[in-house]
């Protein structure tokens, strides 16, 4: 091939590739199944290889970067990137729209749209190339992040734009992403990200590009930055531009005639606001045309034609009334806030994780200080700081004790973990979590056995471990305090269920340090009975795609121990299924029942998540998608479902309500 042949494929690919990414990234609508797309990114790949003089910035083979920076370069900002103001109440926004009026001398439009709680940033382009990407800053100077923003497959790296453009927006991370990506840090025993918007500060403050490009972060852009002339002349023609040119603009968004529409509009989020897959904080409110913003002009913090209206806080100031100590079913010491009671957000908190050791030290968190917790989105709630001007002296510095706070034995902290952790198994913290997790709806689901009953049970000596369930008898349980014949009679129903559930429950249900629900469902694709597990060496388990080092040493050692393989053999005993069942045969087979069908699940679902939705999907060998296209065989649609709905009728997709797709699972 010659270059110049070369260079026309290559042209080709990178169109044709662009168009995909933005249907899939940018529409939510892809056209091409994800092999195909593989197949034409390979291709220019290939071709890029054999002449590297023709790869230029913006082909989509540049956005995962080469080597990892020392550091960022400093940007200043082309005109600054200011701040808004708040405010909090229906009388603040008609006084602010008060203010307007006074120097328009006219009422003017509104544009509200959420206020994202993500990270600012500032994409500049020259001839349709993206040339650099910043943060904020202190909104005069910023890091050029540019390698990583390249990374995010919903910003082009290329528009049909003549001259300089610069736009800017909010980097965030959607919420469902930010919960896998804080369970596969649990899984991996690091430490979770506090909330999403945390989680997007890290991902773009890394130096390694390539590690930026495997978080989930995405972008919804908000204004206009430096522009060579007016270009459009309302805000929401901004919005409508930015999409055509192939952004991802702020949604949803309302046109508002007066502030009293913006009222409602704003109020109205205030209740829905965990609906959107992402964290918002409040809702914007922008003065729609440019000419009415251009008279307003700025302070040299914020502009007076937009106004933030904050939500309710999700903060409040309490006070750690002590740091007491959790023994988990690993022996894992957590250090936990006893808080003053405090209303949050819809319940009262008062108590907090405060994870571990270091973490307390490093917000200098003591025993009797203010601090303010928070509560985000489904997030649990946190103290995020400590108030040291409220200090008085009195506060106690936390330091961890020698010994376990429940059985009195050694603990240690093993190297490169943050943890403190009770060595001994038989720690009756340890025994009552095993046998609390064992009992869990996300393992063996022994309906009833909460942690009082648990607690009760062993305290009457008849569970030393779980495998103990499985003799109880009801007569005994009957004899219980608070327990009558009925609720015996159905303890001994849910421990008989129990005993026809899949392997990969019981494989969680163990217990099993680093073993998650997902890592047990990966390994039982590969073993067929409990029995495998025991000899399986540390290498074969780690030949298993998505088992590392750590999980395979976990179950090496946990299998070694005496204790957990009699625990194992009275299972089974007592007629526990410790086989891999039809079920997950055909799951490991890729043939079951959903083979070759695609679902897309939309709007609220009432009677489960929408993760055991998509489970159920893929345990039939099903694939669970999260945008329609005409290849969609099933959408889900719940209240509150929306385009992906409207979609779906276009296309005419077989749409199911939630409980039409349970008699689909039957
Ligand atoms: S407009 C002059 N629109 O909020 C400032 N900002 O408190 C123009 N933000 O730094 C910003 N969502 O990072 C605008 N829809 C939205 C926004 C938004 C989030 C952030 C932005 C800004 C901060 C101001």
């Amino acid at each position: 091939m010659t270059s110049e042949d070369a260079k026309k494929k290559i042209e080709k690919l990178k169109g044709e590739i662009r168009f995909h990414d933005r249907r899939y990234y940018v529409d939510a609508n892809p056209e091409l199944p994800d092999s195909e797309y593989d197949k034409l990114m390979k291709e220019l790949e290939g071709l890029e290889k054999l002449f590297p003089e023709l790869v230029t910035p913006d082909s989509p083979t540049q956005r995962v970067g080469g080597e990892p920076l020392k550091e960022f370069k400093t940007v200043t900002h082309k005109i600054p990137m200011l701040s808004l103001d708040n405010c909090y109440s229906a009388g603040e926004l008609i006084a602010f729209d008060e203010r307007a009026f006074k120097t328009l001398k006219e009422k003017p439009e509104y544009i509200v749209e959420p206020k994202i709680d993500g990270l600012a940033v500032c994409l500049f382009y020259e001839q349709g190339v993206l040339r650099q990407g910043s943060t904020r800053g202190d909104g005069i100077k910023g890091d050029d992040i540019s390698g990583n923003l390249r990374t995010l497959k919903s910003i082009p790296l290329n528009i049909s734009f003549t001259g300089k453009l610069e736009v800017r927006g909010e980097v965030y991370i959607p919420r469902e992403e930010f919960l896998k990506l804080n369970r596969e840090k649990e899984e991996k025993g690091e430490e979770e990200f506090a909330n999403p918007r945390n989680a997007a500060a890290g991902s773009l403050k890394l130096l390694d590009a390539r590690e930026a490009a495997k978080r989930p972060l995405d972008i919804l852009l908000h204004t206009l930055g430096a522009v060579q002339q007016d270009i459009w002349k309302t805000h929401e023609q901004t919005l409508l531009e930015l999409e055509k040119l192939g952004f991802k603009a702020v949604k949803p968004y309302k046109l508002c005639k007066n502030i009293l529409e913006v009222i409602n509009y704003v109020n109205s989020w205030e209740h829905k606001r965990d609906s959107l897959p992402y964290e918002i904080d409040g809702m914007v409110v922008k003065i729609n045309s440019y000419e009415y913003q251009k008279i307003l002009g700025t302070t040299n913090k914020s502009p007076r034609f937009a106004i933030a209206y904050k939500f309710k806080a999700r903060q409040a100031l309490t006070k750690l009334k002590k740091i007491t100590l959790q023994v988990g079913r690993t022996g894992i010491i957590t250090p936990v806030a006893e808080l003053e009671p405090v209303f949050l957000s819809g319940s009262t908190i008062s108590r907090c994780t405060l994870h571990n050791e270091d973490e307390i030290k490093r917000k200098d968190i003591r025993e009797g200080d203010a601090v303010v917790i928070e509560k985000g989105g489904e997030v649990i709630p946190k103290v995020v700081s400590s108030v040291v001007s409220k200090r008085t002296g009195r506060e106690k510095e936390f330091r961890m004790p020698g010994t376990c706070p429940v059985c009195s034995s050694q603990i240690v902290r093993l190297d490169g973990e943050v943890a403190w952790r009770c060595q001994n198994v038989a720690c009756p913290a340890q025994v009552e979590g095993r046998i609390e997790h064992f009992t869990l709806r996300c393992a063996m689901n022994l309906d009833g056995f909460g942690p009082a009953i648990i607690r009760q049970l062993i305290e009457n000596k008849m569970l030393k471990d779980y495998a103990d369930l499985y003799t109880l008898k009801k007569e005994e349980l009957e004899k219980l305090e608070r327990l009558g014949e009925k609720s015996a009679a159905n303890l001994i129903a849910a421990v008989e269920n129990s005993k026809k559930n899949t392997l990969a429950r019981l494989l969680f249900a163990l217990g099993i340090s680093d073993v998650g629900e997902h890592t047990a469902e990966i390994l039982t694709t590969k073993y067929e009975n409990i029995e495998q597990f025991t000899g399986a060496s540390m290498e074969e388990l780690q030949a298993i795609k998505g088992v590392g080092p750590k999980v395979a040493e976990s179950i090496v050692n946990f299998f070694k121990q005496k204790g957990n393989i009699a625990a194992i053999k009275k299972l089974k005993k007592a007629g526990v299924n410790t086989d891999r069942t039809e079920e997950e045969r055909m799951l490991s087979s890729g043939e079951g029942r959903f083979k070759n069908k695609s679902f897309v699940f939309t709007g609220e679902l009432e009677t489960m998540t929408r993760d055991e939705a998509e489970f159920e999907v893929k345990k039939m060998s099903g694939s669970a998608s999260g945008s329609v296209s005409r290849k969609t065989d099933y959408v889900v649609a719940g209240p509150g479902a929306g385009s992906k709905l409207k979609k779906a009728k276009e296309f005419g997709v077989k749409v199911l309500t939630e409980k039409e797709f349970k008699e689909l699972l039957k």
